[in-house]
């Protein structure tokens, strides 16, 4: 596996495989592996002749009061697990080779952004948008790996690179999760003792739902208010967000007799988790 730290770098190595007609296949990431992001990862190597993976924090991204300074970062343990994965190129930028000074340039979807976290993270998938597409730009890789735990991010970015016409397929990969459900993410090591009981309340939702609609509830409004209570019934939980919406529009479904993905945004003491389960009524 080759590092690769400036743009012109990568560039010219990966022109050349694709000289060579090899197929290119791309992760994004900011970082601090786990199991969800080798899926993804697995993925690629297993699918395309050439693997890229980026690990850029992307400040853009992140709001003022959010947790850019502390997100967790440990290059050299993601380095080896990545080598062991069989990645050929890694793509690690700084701050100021992806956004040098004069950057002036911002990508907005509108519509799908509107609501859960674009609503709550105002700028937020701005910044996605943008530093996924710059980093398509610099890569252009045949396919692209997201995954459906971020759901609301993996449909701007098919949005994103429909409407810009960027040339690669946009793969979603199954969410990975603990052996007890709890949806694998970097921010759970934020998680403090006790916490990781609480964390788990966002899965157990699911079954609740379940249960509910097995009971003959279809008012989102009252499936909402359910889990509101299930979930803060747990300590240290703060509901950032409960919605049940349309799996491709992602506006609010208005009965939940049809498909629909439950999206969940909870603090768990300092941590913010998200979760999604899609069910097709
Ligand atoms: P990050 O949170 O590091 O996630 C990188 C990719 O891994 C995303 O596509 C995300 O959906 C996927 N992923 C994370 N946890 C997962 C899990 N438990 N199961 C399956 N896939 C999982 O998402 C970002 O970074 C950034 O916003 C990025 C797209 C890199 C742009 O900066």
């Amino acid at each position: 596996m080759k590092v690769y730290r400036q743009i012109d770098g990568l560039r010219a190595a990966l022109s050349e495989y694709r000289c060579a007609k090899r197929r290119i296949g791309f992760v994004p990431t900011m970082g601090f592996l786990h199991e969800g992001h080798l899926s993804l990862v697995r993925r690629a190597v297993g699918e395309n002749h050439i693997s890229v993976v980026s690990i850029f924090v992307n400040p853009t991204q992140f709001g003022p009061n959010e947790d850019y300074d502390a997100y967790p970062r440990d290059f050299e343990r993601d380095e080896g697990l990545l080598e062991k994965t069989g990645v050929n190129c890694l793509f690690y930028p700084s701050v100021s080779g992806m956004y040098p000074d004069g950057f002036s340039t911002s990508i907005k979807v509108s519509g799908l952004t509107e609501g859960l976290c674009g609503a709550k993270r105002p700028g937020h998938f701005d910044g996605v948008a943008t530093v996924v597409a710059k980093l398509l730009s610099i890569v252009a890789p045949d396919n692209l790996y997201m995954g459906l735990k971020d759901y609301q991010q993996f449909k701007v970015v098919s949005r994103m690179a429909a409407d810009l016409n960027i040339q690669c397929n946009v793969n979603g990969v199954e969410i990975v999760r603990e052996h007890d459900g709890l949806a694998m993410s970097s921010r759970n090591v934020f998680l403090q003792k006790g916490e990781r009981e609480s964390a788990l309340s966002l899965y157990n939702s699911f079954s609740l739902v379940k249960k509910l609609l097995a009971e003959g509830i279809v008012s989102p409004a009252v499936m909402m208010r359910e889990v509101v209570i299930f979930i803060h019934s747990h300590e240290s939980t703060r509901v950032d967000y409960v919605e049940f919406v349309n799996p491709d529009t992602l506006k609010p479904a208005e009965s939940l007799d049809g498909p629909f993905v439950c999206m969940l945004a909870v603090f768990v003491g300092k941590a913010r988790l998200i979760d999604n389960m899609t069910f097709n009524m």
